[in-house]
């Protein structure tokens, strides 16, 4: 038996990279799926390539039009939605004194902004129909605890684990679950630019940081976005009915909370 037959997902930032992985996966287990993202070319190939029970929808989490636009495209689409992961975002790198204040309110609009705005859109949907529904949001161990030159994606991972446990608190009363995964890291197009960064700042040799992390890691690797598609599908799952402003870590062993 499928454990998400006849659901129906939307799923942001599902162009490519862990939010493609979990739109496979939830096709795996009987869902439809909305590939949301900016990049609705990537969208569109990566849902081609899933098959028809995914399609692409655009969408930029950072505009409220958008947001209202993509939700009720997919609620067209697909019926209605039954469960939304909040994957989208972006990561940003600085030491402390040149963090540059507009890159700070870019960052903070996708990832925090981002992740309540379209929770609220999706909310709002499910209250009004009725529909027991499940929302996860994509933390990180970086909300977890800071790093030195990670300031403000630290902080925005920090905030949408707070995010989840309000929302969590204030939506179970309509059976809405809202749970979220702390990934550690995960290797893809995500971290090419991470490394990239460290080679610049810490005058690394391009790879060296992925190598430096991966050893880090109790498990003895990065992890790659099909690591996490177990945790996603239980969230989603009738399994989870119980599991209420949960952060998960699925990260190798590296954090303990
Ligand atoms: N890769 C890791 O090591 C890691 C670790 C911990 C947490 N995470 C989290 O997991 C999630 C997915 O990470 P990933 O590595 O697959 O990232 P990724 O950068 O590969 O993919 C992010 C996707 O979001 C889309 N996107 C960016 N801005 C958008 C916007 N305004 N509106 C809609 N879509 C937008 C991009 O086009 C892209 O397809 C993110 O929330 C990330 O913070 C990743």
């Amino acid at each position: 038996m499928k454990r998400l037959a006849g659901k129906s997902a939307l799923i942001t930032g599902a162009a490519r990279g862990i939010g493609r992985s979990f739109a496979e996966a939830y096709v795996r287990e009987g869902a439809r799926v909305a590939v949301a993202d900016i990049n609705i070319a990537r969208a569109r190939q990566t849902a081609d390539e899933i098959g028809p029970q995914a399609f692409a929808v655009a969408m930029d989490v950072t505009d409220q039009a958008s947001i209202d636009a993509a939700v009720a495209t997919t609620v067209a689409e697909l019926g209605q939605i039954d469960i939304l992961i909040n994957n989208a975002a972006l990561f940003t790198a600085a030491p402390v004194t040149e963090i540059d204040r507009d890159d700070y309110r870019k960052v903070f609009d996708i990832n925090v902004g981002g992740c309540l705005f379209t929770l609220q859109a999706v909310a709002k949907h499910m209250i009004d129909r009725g529909i027991r529904g499940r929302i996860i949001n994509m933390a990180s161990q970086a909300g977890r605890r800071g790093e030195p030159l990670v300031a403000v994606y630290c902080a925005t991972k920090a905030a949408v684990i707070s995010l989840t446990q309000s929302a969590g608190l204030n939506l179970i009363e309509h059976g809405i679950n809202v749970n979220a995964i702390a990934p550690g890291v995960v290797d893809g197009e995500h971290w090419d630019g991470v490394d990239a960064f460290f080679a610049k700042h810490e005058n690394k040799k391009p790879g060296q940081k992925k190598k430096e992390v991966a050893a880090g890691v109790p498990f003895g690797r990065m992890g790659r976005p099909e690591d996490l598609t177990g945790m996603a599908v239980f969230l989603a799952s009738q399994e989870a009915e119980y599991v209420v402003a949960q952060c998960y870590n699925v990260d190798g062993g590296q954090w303990m909370s």
